[in-house]
């Protein structure tokens, strides 16, 4: 329940700001998802929020993390939203909750759990009764858990975010996604929720629009006023840097550069800004969308373990600058000049005091005055003074693990539970429902000659790697785009018609060939499909997100010839035996007696003193050597991991001008993740690491290592 001191409040907004009890308020905020950390980390995440001069937090609830299996509903645990905003509460930080049910955010699906996309009839995202029915059962459980967090209920929540840039969307689904998204604002309202309702890039009748951006200028806030009289400009989403994909090196934006944007947004009369993200955090398990890793660091204000970043120790200086100054920023007159070059100066008048802010284009930075001239903040000077001043800590091995054992995949044809079998191979998330990343794909080929053979399935995602009698013969790479294109030609494939779509229909980004070398003869063909996460949203599949795909759902041929008759086995055997906690349910040797194995899973016994697990450290585990599958630590998924290079720009990178974002990359020649966050919290004195390792790599040179706080 919210804090007892705290007494019912009321949300409203004018064309300057979000008033709370008739209060105008500038709202720095940043966003945290209670998802992407086990909650013993929300105290920390928050307490620095504080520190770091935050006033609000922002954070999407995701469908598929409140609603893992369909009907059941969990608000426990990490998924406990209730604890989340008790904390918020406890330190007087507001809240602005972004409910979905459409989130987007990297996260699997977009956050809608996957069971929907083979719900009979159904069309997500738009004015379709299958799913309407599903999204309003699950709000019907969703808004009681925060409904007592309203601010009207004494709580911190003061606005609440349904549906997420429908703009996106909005063509694809014309007057029935209207129709839709005006039905989410009023299915709130009608469950109670009675704080402004928001709607991000995209909006409907009776919601407030906000923006989101690397920037946003002032000819574009301009046109939000013409287009959305009386209501303020609030940044929902600013991004400090942006998220990282497999294949590609890791962003970087410069502070200085945030810093200018904010005081540029605010002279021109913006209401507030959230850090989308103000902490990243990690997608454990398998909560990352295809090709995010499992790190969403985002170049944050707080990084992964919660510790402030030099950009958040910078940013809080500009943070304390404006809240101490918001009556001026708010409730002052304000007169903006630009000149010929584009330089902005804005300066508020209010109660007999002045602030002045100027905005200098070229090069890119801004400078906070007030009435006096002192300078109050200066983007370069207060940078240079934060770096002077900024001790990071370092990162030392802890340990590095002895004594692996291992114990192997059991081949397909070994294998005793029953296999599906089928003329045409079946598409791997009608089998796993998105419960396994894995899928074996098996069948007989004959071979009518020694030397070279090809291979070629039409459609097939994500990563496939191919054997024949059990001995490896080919990976395949995804494309490693994030918009690959439709799964079908037919646009609304699922299950029911896989094999219907002929080779030569095939798109690229889903047609794979082999190549591999073998004797004549009949042979066995074997495929583990690899899911590395669910689209986020329709336009990575150019159509409905109901018609993601993984697995091998198209025509199969090899030599020319159609394979026909497979047997599917979706999910590992180790998954099935629950491997990560029950270990002893297999015989294991040791990890020497199995090099350059495929498919294994490998574990060992890392020690932590009583003493070191009570001080405040941080863990992270350093894969370096390893190939990819799947990390856990005393039975809690710790992600994929994949030490794939890392070589120049996501393709689908949504800037243009990268000088003008401040943007810029990682180093070159590193896998694009070769640490994983290890929570403290999931620690203990003896720990079981337990790796799923698909490729012929062994974790030799796998260490933990450590950084003091
Ligand atoms: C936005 C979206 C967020 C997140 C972000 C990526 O467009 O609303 O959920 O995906 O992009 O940085």
């Amino acid at each position: 329940m919210p804090a007892e001191n705290i007494t019912s409040r009321t949300v409203t907004f004018d064309e300057r700001a979000f008033l709370v009890d008739g209060q105008r308020k500038l709202l720095v905020s940043g966003e945290i998802h209670y998802a992407r950390s086990p909650r013993e980390l929300w105290p920390l995440l928050l307490d620095h929020a504080k520190k770091l001069g935050l006033n609000c937090i922002a954070s999407y609830v995701f469908w598929n993390w409140h609603e893992p299996d369909r009907d059941v509903y969990d608000f426990s645990g990490d998924r406990d939203l209730g604890h989340f905003l008790f904390l918020c509460a406890e330190r007087n930080l507001d809240v602005i909750l972004r409910a979905g049910p459409y989130c987007c955010a990297e996260w699997n699906y977009g956050g809608y759990p996957p069971y929907l996309r083979d719900e009979p009839e159904i069309v997500i995202r738009t004015w379709n009764e299958p799913y309407l029915r599903r999204v309003e059962k699950y709000f019907s459980h969703l808004v009681p858990e925060f409904r007592p967090y309203l601010a009207s209920h004494g709580g911190p929540i003061i606005l609440v975010q349904v549906e997420n840039e429908y703009a996106n969307v909005a063509k694809r689904y014309g007057a029935e996604g209207q129709r839709y998204i005006a039905w989410m604002g009023a299915l709130a309202k009608k469950l109670g929720v009675d704080v402004p309702v928001i709607m991000c890039e995209g909006g409907a009748e009776g919601a407030v629009e906000t923006v989101n951006g690397f920037s946003i200028c002032r000819e574009g806030m301009i046109q939000f006023r013409k287009a959305h009289p009386g209501m303020p400009i609030f940044w929902t989403e600013l991004w400090p840097s942006w998220y990282d994909t497999w294949g590609f090196q890791r962003h970087y934006r410069d502070p200085r550069n945030i810093a200018s944007h904010i005081l540029s947004f605010i002279a021109n009369g913006g209401a507030g800004f959230n850090y989308y993200m103000f902490h990243g955090g990690t997608n454990f398990g398998r909560t990352s969308m295809y090709l995010q890793t499992t790190s969403y660091d985002f170049g944050a204000l707080l990084d992964a373990h919660g510790r402030p970043t030099l950009k958040g120790l910078y940013l809080a200086k500009l943070h304390t600058l404006l809240t101490r100054n918001a009556a001026i920023i708010l409730e002052g007159k304000c007169e903006v000049r630009t000149d010929a070059s584009g330089d902005l100066t804005a300066t508020w008048r209010h109660a007999g005091k002045s602030l002045t802010v100027v905005c200098q284009k070229s090069p890119f930075q801004a400078m906070v005055k007030d009435e006096k001239t002192s300078v109050l903040f200066d983007t370069e000077k207060v940078y240079s003074a934060t770096v002077a001043s900024h001790r990071p800590s370092t990162w030392k091995e802890f340990t590095t693990p002895k004594e692996w054992r291992a114990w192997t995949e059991p081949s397909p044809s070994e294998r005793t539970d029953d296999a599906i079998a089928s003329p045409a191979p079946l598409e791997q998330l009608s089998l796993t429902h998105d419960n396994s990343d894995y899928c074996w794909y098996s069948a007989e080929i004959k071979l009518e000659k020694n030397g070279d053979h090809v291979l070629k399935l039409s459609h097939c995602a994500d990563v496939m790697s191919v054997f024949i009698d059990g001995r490896p013969v080919g990976v395949s790479q995804p494309p490693f785009l994030e918009n690959r294109g439709p799964t079908s030609t037919t646009a609304n494939v699922k299950s029911a018609e896989p094999q219907v779509n002929p080779l030569e229909s095939a798109v690229g980004h889903y047609n794979q060939t082999f190549t591999f070398r073998s004797l004549k003869g009949v042979k066995r063909l074997d495929i583990l499909a690899s899911s590395i996460g669910m689209v986020k949203g329709d336009w990575m599949i150019g159509a409905s997100m109901n018609t993601e795909c993984k697995g091998i759902w198209g025509k199969t041929v090899c030599d020319g010839c159609s394979i026909k008759n497979w047997e599917m086995r979706p999910f590992l055997a180790g998954e099935k035996l629950k491997l990560p906690t029950a270990m002893e349910s297999v015989g294991w040797r040791s990890a020497s007696k199995v090099r350059n194995q495929t498919c294994t899973w490998y574990r060992s016994t890392v020690m932590i003193s009583k003493r070191i697990l009570n001080s405040n450290a941080d863990f992270r585990l350093d894969a370096n050597g390893l190939g990819k599958g799947m990390l856990f630590i005393n039975g809690h998924a710790l992600g994929r991991h994949w030490l794939v290079e890392g070589k120049g720009y996501g393709a689908d990178e949504p800037w243009q001008n990268i000088e003008v974002e401040g943007l810029s990359l990682g180093p070159t020649g590193e896998p694009t993740q070769r640490f994983y966050h290890v929570p403290r919290a999931w620690l203990s004195e003896v720990n079981e690491l337990v790796i799923f390792e698909e490729r012929q790599c062994a974790p030799a040179n796998v260490r933990l290592e450590i950084r003091k706080a």
